[in-house]
């Protein structure tokens, strides 16, 4: 396992609690929407300049789920 930044799951998608992608997809994989992930990261808790790309990669993430694929 890569630990270098070429890995999109190690990218940080909100700067201010340090929340990475993968992060993301685990807690969404576990069924948790925006709300809890926030409250469990911290994400979008704070600046909220994450918003939009965290609320893009969750529906990227539902709209994969719903069309039997695996989540990327
Ligand atoms: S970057 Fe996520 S709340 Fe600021």
């Amino acid at each position: 396992m890569s630990n270098g930044c070429d890995n999109p799951d190690d990218e940080i998608m909100c700067s201010c609690s340090g929340t990475r992608r993968g992060q993301i997809r685990a807690y969404f994989l576990q069924g948790l929407d925006a709300d809890a992930i926030s409250r469990k990261t911290g994400a979008l808790s704070g600046c909220g300049g994450c918003e939009w790309d965290i609320g893009e990669y969750l529906q990227a993430l539902a709209a994969e789920a719903a069309a039997g694929k695996p989540a990327a």
